[in-house]
C-alpha cells in the first residue's frame, strides 16, 4: 500500500480516501460491492463506470453474463468502452483488440504475428443479485456472494440510484444515524410515528456487523443493520395502499471516487401477486408528477445558497423524496469530505463511534498483516419492533 502511516489509528479522512493503496480501499476490496442496476445494462451494450477511483469498463456479453474489465484498450489506449461487444469478448473500436471477460487479449486483427497472449488488462469477476450487479475487486478468491434472503419472497422488489458530489463515510454515518429522523425528517410521513421524538439509540457490533435500536418515548422502536463495508438495512414505512406493512430496504454506498459515490437502494414492498399491476400502476405515476418538479438537487443547493429556507421546501408528494432532498442538504452542507477534526461527538452519536471503531480497527488489521473479522454474509430482516 502507499502512504499508509504504519503507526497512526486511522481516523477523519482515512475513511473517506478509497482508491488503489489506501487503507480503506483496501477494507473495501475485500467485499463484494454492487456497482450497477441490471436493468440498465441491456446485452451486447457496454458502459464506462468509475468505482473506488477506478475507471473500468462495464458490458455484458451475449450470453447474458455481466463483465467488468479495465477502461482502456491495451493497444493505445482508446477507451473500450466506447467498442463492440463481441459474444463474451469487447472488441475495441480502434484497431479491433479484442478482449475476453478475464481481461485476456484475444485476438490482433491487424498483427501479422499475434502477440495477445502476452497482452492482459484488468478484470473483476461479477454476479447478479437482487436486480444489482456486483463486482469483487480484490486480489484473489472472492469471498461468497452477500446473501439477503427477506428480499427474495414474494412482493415487488426494485432499485433505484442516486449520485451525490460528496464522499460516501458521511452517508454511511447518516444512514446509522436514527436521532435525526426526528429534526431533519421531522414533516416526512414516517407511519408509526418515528420523527415524532428524539430516540434514545442502543447499538452493538454483532457477527453480522452493526445492530442499531432507536427507541422512542411512544414505545415504538427502529433497528438499523449495517453489514460491511458499506450495506445498511432498515424498515421504511409503506407510501401506497396496496402494501401490506412496513417496506425492507438495502442500502449499498459506493465510492465512484474520494468526492462522489452512488447508494444503490433495493426496496421490497409487500405486495400481493393480485395487487402488483396496480402498485406498479401507482409507482408509475408518482414518478412521472415528481419528474415534471422542480429538480431534487436544484431544492438542496436553493437552500444551501440561503435562496430558500428549509421550512420552506415545497411538499413534493412523496416521502421518499422529500427525505432525499432533507438528507442532501445535511450531507452536501458537511462538505464534499467532512472534517471530522472538529467535531463533538455526544452520547447519541453512539453508532457513528461504533461504525468508526470498527473501520479503524479492521484498517489497523489489513495494514499489519493480521487477520480481519470474517463477517457472516447475511443480516437479519429490519422489520422489528415497530
Ligand atoms: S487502441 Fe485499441 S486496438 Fe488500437
Ligand atoms: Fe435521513
Amino acid at each position: 500500500m502507499n502512504d499508509v502511516d504504519n503507526t497512526s489509528i486511522p481516523q477523519g479522512e482515512d475513511y473517506a480516501r478509497t482508491g488503489p493503496g489506501t487503507l480503506a480501499g483496501e477494507f473495501f476490496r475485500q467485499f463484494w460491492l454492487a456497482i450497477y442496476q441490471s436493468s440498465g445494462l441491456k446485452s451486447e451494450w457496454s458502459v464506462p463506470v468509475r468505482i473506488l477511483s477506478e475507471n473500468l469498463t462495464l458490458y455484458r456479453g451475449a450470453s447474458g453474463q455481466a463483465y467488468l474489465v479495465g477502461n482502456r484498450c491495451a493497444h493505445r489506449g482508446t477507451q473500450l468502452s466506447a467498442g463492440i461487444v463481441d459474444g463474451e469478448g469487447i472488441r475495441c473500436n480502434y484497431h479491433g483488440w479484442k478482449f475476453s471477460g478475464a481481461g485476456q487479449c484475444v485476438d490482433q486483427p491487424s498483427e501479422p504475428c499475434s502477440f495477445a497472449d502476452r497482452v492482459k488488462i484488468k478484470a473483476y469477476p461479477c454476479r447478479e443479485y437482487l436486480g444489482l450487479i456486483f463486482a469483487y475487486m480484490g486480489v484473489g478468491d472472492p469471498p461468497p456472494m452477500p446473501s439477503y434472503p427477506h428480499f427474495e419472497g414474494d412482493g415487488v422488489l426494485f432499485s433505484h440510484q442516486l449520485i451525490r458530489p460528496i464522499n460516501f463515510f458521511q452517508n454511511l454515518e447518516n444512514s446509522i444515524d436514527e436521532v435525526h429522523i426526528g429534526f431533519l425528517h421531522a414533516n416526512s410521513p414516517y407511519e408509526g410515528n418515528i420523527n415524532d421524538d428524539v430516540p434514545v439509540v442502543t447499538t452493538e457490533e454483532t457477527e453480522f456487523g452493526i445492530a442499531q435500536f432507536g427507541h422512542r418515548k411512544n414505545g415504538k422502536r427502529r433497528d438499523t443493520y449495517y453489514h460491511p463495508p458499506t450495506t445498511t438495512s432498515w424498515a421504511q414505512a409503506p407510501t401506497y395502499p396496496e402494501e401490506m406493512g412496513w417496506r425492507d430496504m438495502l442500502g449499498f454506498r459506493v465510492p465512484i471516487d474520494d468526492t462522489s459515490h452512488i447508494t444503490h437502494t433495493i426496496t421490497f414492498a409487500k405486495v400481493s401477486s393480485e395487487m402488483r399491476a396496480s402498485f406498479l400502476e401507482r409507482r408509475k405515476a408518482e414518478w412521472l408528477e415528481l419528474s415534471k418538479l422542480q429538480p431534487a438537487e436544484e431544492i438542496a443547493d436553493l437552500v444551501l445558497a440561503g435562496k430558500m429556507r428549509f421550512k420552506d421546501i415545497p411538499w413534493r408528494g412523496n416521502g421518499a423524496d422529500m427525505t432525499r432532498i432533507q438528507d442532501r442538504i445535511a450531507l452536501m452542507g458537511q462538505g464534499v469530505i467532512a472534517d471530522r477534526t472538529m467535531e463533538n461527538l455526544g452520547e447519541a452519536d453512539i453508532a457513528i463511534k461504533l461504525l468508526r471503531s470498527i473501520w479503524s480497527r479492521e484498517m489497523i488489521a489489513l495494514r499489519d498483516g493480521k487477520p480481519a473479522k470474517k463477517w457472516l454474509n447475511s443480516i437479519p430482516p429490519p422489520t422489528t419492533g415497530l
